[in-house]
């Protein structure tokens, strides 16, 4: 059996060593990616090996990866779940919880600092959860908002403050945790683009009171669909691991029965005496659990970790080092003196005296086949879902007219993009990138 077994990987491993490689880079042919999954043997020989397990539900694989992703990061829990989106829900609605002490738990209504530029479900769950978001506008060049803005809309219905470190750039998450401790408020971190960033020394994912991660192939790594919840705190652990699974009040590892030796021995509220704890659900939960085929392509990615940073962030700095020339045209990528960003991509908004439009130079770019990508939902309160439903809302900036605005928001909206860094990029793509910007701009 175990031999048949290290046949199949054999096999498999063979039929990957022999396949037709990708040829040679064609400028101009071959697209150049702004993002995607890169892959090994290794990360098919896990998958073929958790299939081959035939557990499928979470097993062996999910739990070493959980451990590791934990350890990598430097917090004690971690719970994989099916999506970076998941992972937000769960960690926003985890505050909501009943397990919560009174005085910290979110309630309707409650308000929620983040910022209108970024992903569109690292908002909803505020909005998910009858809370309200507070938009504050972001920094040009960081992308990020800074500590003042977030401050000054504080109010005395503000509960949390939940955040993505933009394109992988830290935001001053070491002084906000304090701020936010010191406040009596939460600080949850959308740590989807930065896996692998480090703020003063520190992982991103590891500020906050509870993190996310997302495992989709535009990530550092990938299970496919993926994500995980990160935290230090045992009851956010506990109520995040039961909203994930079914709402469930057991703890039992699935597959696993009576690990506590209490299943059949106790009162749970108005249930009858003994009612099996495997049946007794005490929050309002999701399904949200991953396959062990997912976690083991996850762990084999992991495994590699450090070489996506490392290719990612050399990416950057090639392209970082020919943008610096083109000064006068773009506003350039800046980041703390106290961080080492894993970037996600490199971002550029061009200045209004450019003389040319995103849209022109986005149009250029497709037809040499680089790929581009917006800062996601731009300012989110101009999206169509923002007008189709009613819910309440306030942005935190200057005044014009009775209105407020997010300027800095709204020039990401209209003149901001970004270009890939990404570990399937090589020198020669970069340098195809750059000398098609050249190709641009002299034509202008
Ligand atoms: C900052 C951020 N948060 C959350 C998500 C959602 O992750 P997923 O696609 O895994 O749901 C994304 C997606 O790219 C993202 O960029």
């Amino acid at each position: 059996m175990a031999q048949d077994r290290e046949r199949i990987i054999s096999f498999v491993k063979k039929y990957l060593k022999d396949r037709p490689q990708p040829g040679p880079f064609i400028p101009g042919q071959t697209p150049v990616p702004v993002s995607g999954k890169v892959v090994s043997g290794l990360d098919m020989q896990y998958m073929i090996e958790a299939v081959l397990d035939g557990h499928w539900t979470e097993g062996r694989f999910a739990e070493e990866f959980e451990e590791r992703l934990a350890s990598f990061i430097r917090v004690r829990y971690c719970s994989i779940v099916n999506s970076g989106s998941s992972a937000n829900l769960l960690a926003l609605t985890a505050l909501t919880s009943f397990r919560i002490p009174e005085d910290r738990r979110l309630k309707k209504g409650d308000e929620v600092i983040t910022v209108a530029a970024g992903f569109p479900t690292t908002i909803n769950p505020i909005i998910q959860n009858g809370l309200r978001p507070v938009f504050v506008d972001i920094e040009p060049g960081t992308y990020n908002a800074s500590i003042d803005s977030i401050m000054e809309a504080v109010s005395s219905r503000t509960r949390a403050v939940f955040l993505a470190h933009t394109l992988g750039n830290p935001f001053e998450a070491q002084t906000l945790r304090t701020l936010c401790d010191e406040l009596g408020l939460w600080l949850v971190e959308d740590n989807c683009d930065a896996l692998g960033t480090k703020h003063r020394s520190v992982h991103t994912g590891a500020f906050g009171h509870l993190s996310t991660c997302s495992f989709y192939p535009a990530h550092h790594i990938t299970m496919g669909e993926g994500g995980a919840v990160l935290t230090d705190d045992p009851l956010l652990h506990k109520i995040v691991r039961s909203l994930r699974d079914w709402g469930r009040d057991c703890s039992c590892a699935t597959g696993a029965d009576n690990a506590c030796g209490k299943r059949f021995t106790q009162q749970h509220g108005d249930l009858p005496y003994g009612y099996d704890h495997k049946y007794v659900y005490s929050e309002l939960g999701y399904n949200m659990k991953v396959t062990d085929m997912q976690a083991a392509l996850g762990l084999a990615q992991l495994e590699r970790l450090p070489t996506f940073i490392r290719r990612r962030r050399e990416n950057f700095s090639f392209l970082h080092m020919f943008f610096r020339e083109l000064y006068d045209s773009f506003i350039l990528p800046e980041w703390s003196m106290h961080s080492q960003p894993s970037w996600f991509g490199y971002p550029l908004t061009i200045r209004d005296t450019a003389g040319f439009t995103r849209g022109e130079l986005l149009k250029f770019l497709e037809q040499k086949k680089i790929g581009t990508r917006l800062l996601f939902a731009g300012n989110v309160t101009n999206q169509p879902y923002f007008k189709n439903y009613d819910f309440r809302w306030r942005s935190v900036g200057k005044a014009e007219g009775n209105r407020i605005v997010l300027p800095n928001t709204d020039i990401v909206m209209d003149r901001m993009f970004w270009i890939g860094v990404y570990p399937g990029l090589n020198i020669e793509m970069i340098n195809y990138v750059t000398k098609s910007f050249k190709e641009f701009l002299a034509s202008r």
